[in-house]
C-alpha cells in the first residue's frame, strides 16, 4: 500500500459506511442484542478499529472486544481514537483496569474499560488474528476487508474458533470489479495485472467474496451475503456550490488506491503504458473527474 497507511484506513471510513448493506448489519446487530451478557468478540485484522467505535452506538450486552492486528501502531491509534472521542453515553478507563489478565497469544498492547449502559472491556492485541481465533470461544467473530487475506484454511481457522451457535461478519470483503471511469484504453491491462497481484498461493484473493462464499456452501455453513460496492465521486458543484470535490478525505483514499495499483503493476504492464496510465489517473483526480468503484460483499452467517 502507498501512502500513509492509517490515514488511508480513515479515509476509508466514509466509503466504507455507504458501502454496508443495511440489512446485513442489522442481523447482526439484532442478534448481539440478544445474546447473553459476558459476549466474547474478536476482531480480526482491526486496523484502527473501525468496528469498536461502530458497535459502541449499537445496544450491545456487556461483552470482551478483543481487536488483533500484525501492527501494533494501527491499534495504538484505535485505542487514542476511542479515548479522544468517547462514544456518546461512556465513561472511559484508559487503563482498562477491568479487563483483567489476557492469556491468550499475541502480545496485549493496551486495553481500555468503557461502561456506559453496557460494559465494553478492550484488548488491543498484536499478533496473528489466526492465531487469536485457534484460542476458541468467541461468540462474535468480525474480520472487515480481511478475508482476501487468508487461504481456504484461514478461513476455517477463523471459523472453527466461534462457540457452537457463534456468528461471523466479514463486511467488505472484496471482489474483485475494479474500474475507473472516464474509460482509459490501459484499464484492462492495468486491472487484471492488478487483480493478480493479490492472488499469492492459495489466498482468495481478487476474488475473495465468491470464493469465501463456495467455501461456506461446501461446509454447508448458514449464511446471508450482498453485494457492498466502493464508489467515490466528487460531489456538489452545482448552482452556488462551489467546484465538485471528493467528500470528506476521499481524494486521499483515491490517491493511494491509484499510487497503489500503478505501483503493483509495475514490472506486469508495459513501463510506458503503466507510466502513463498513472499520469492520466492522477492527472483526473487532481481536477475532481475521476470516479472509482470496487465490488466487494457483506457476508455474514452462524456456525
Ligand atoms: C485492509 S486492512 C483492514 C483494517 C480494518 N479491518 C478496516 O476495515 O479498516 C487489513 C488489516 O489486517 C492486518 N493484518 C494482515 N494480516 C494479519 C494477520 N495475519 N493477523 C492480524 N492482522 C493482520 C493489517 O495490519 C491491516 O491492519
Amino acid at each position: 500500500m502507498k501512502g500513509d497507511f492509517r490515514r488511508y484506513l480513515a479515509a476509508k471510513e466514509s466509503v466504507d459506511d455507504r458501502a454496508f448493506v443495511p440489512g446485513v448489519r442489522r442481523l447482526v446487530r439484532s442478534d448481539l442484542a440478544d445474546r447473553p451478557d459476558g459476549v466474547r468478540l474478536l476482531d480480526a485484522g482491526a486496523g484502527t478499529g473501525p468496528f469498536l467505535r461502530r458497535l459502541l452506538a449499537w445496544d450491545a450486552p456487556d461483552l470482551t472486544y478483543v481487536a488483533v492486528d500484525a501492527d501494533g501502531v494501527n491499534l495504538e491509534r484505535a485505542r487514542e481514537r476511542v479515548v479522544a472521542a468517547p462514544a456518546a453515553g461512556y465513561a472511559v478507563d484508559a487503563d482498562g483496569e477491568r479487563a483483567g489478565d489476557f492469556d491468550g497469544p499475541g502480545e496485549t498492547v493496551g486495553s481500555l474499560s468503557l461502561t456506559g449502559e453496557n460494559a465494553v472491556d478492550v484488548r488491543f492485541v498484536r499478533g496473528d488474528a489466526l492465531d487469536a481465533a485457534d484460542a476458541g470461544g468467541w461468540d462474535l467473530l468480525v474480520a472487515q476487508a480481511f478475508v482476501d487475506l487468508l487461504d481456504p484454511a484461514g478461513v476455517d481457522r477463523l471459523l472453527d474458533g466461534l462457540v457452537p451457535g457463534g456468528r461471523f461478519y466479514f463486511p467488505i470483503t472484496f471482489d474483485g470489479g475494479t474500474a475507473f471511469s472516464p474509460a482509459h484504453d490501459a484499464d484492462d491491462a492495468v486491472l487484471s495485472a492488478y487483480h493478480d497481484t493479490m492472488n499469492v498461493g492459495d489466498r482468495l484473493g481478487s476474488r475473495a467474496g465468491r470464493r469465501l462464499e463456495r467455501h461456506l456452501d461446501a461446509r454447508d455453513v448458514d449464511y446471508v451475503a450482498a453485494d457492498a460496492d466502493w464508489s467515490v465521486r466528487p460531489v456538489g458543484g452545482g448552482g452556488d456550490e462551489g467546484e465538485a470535490d471528493y467528500p470528506a478525505d476521499e481524494a486521499y483514499f483515491l490517491r493511494v488506491i491509484v499510487d497503489t495499483v500503478a505501483d503493483a503493476v509495475r514490472g506486469r504492464v508495459d513501463e510506458a503504458t503503466r507510466r502513463r496510465w498513472h499520469r492520466t489517473r492522477r492527472r483526473e483526480l487532481d481536477a475532481r473527474q475521476l470516479e472509482f468503484a470496487a465490488r466487494n460483499r457483506d457476508v455474514t452467517g452462524i456456525v
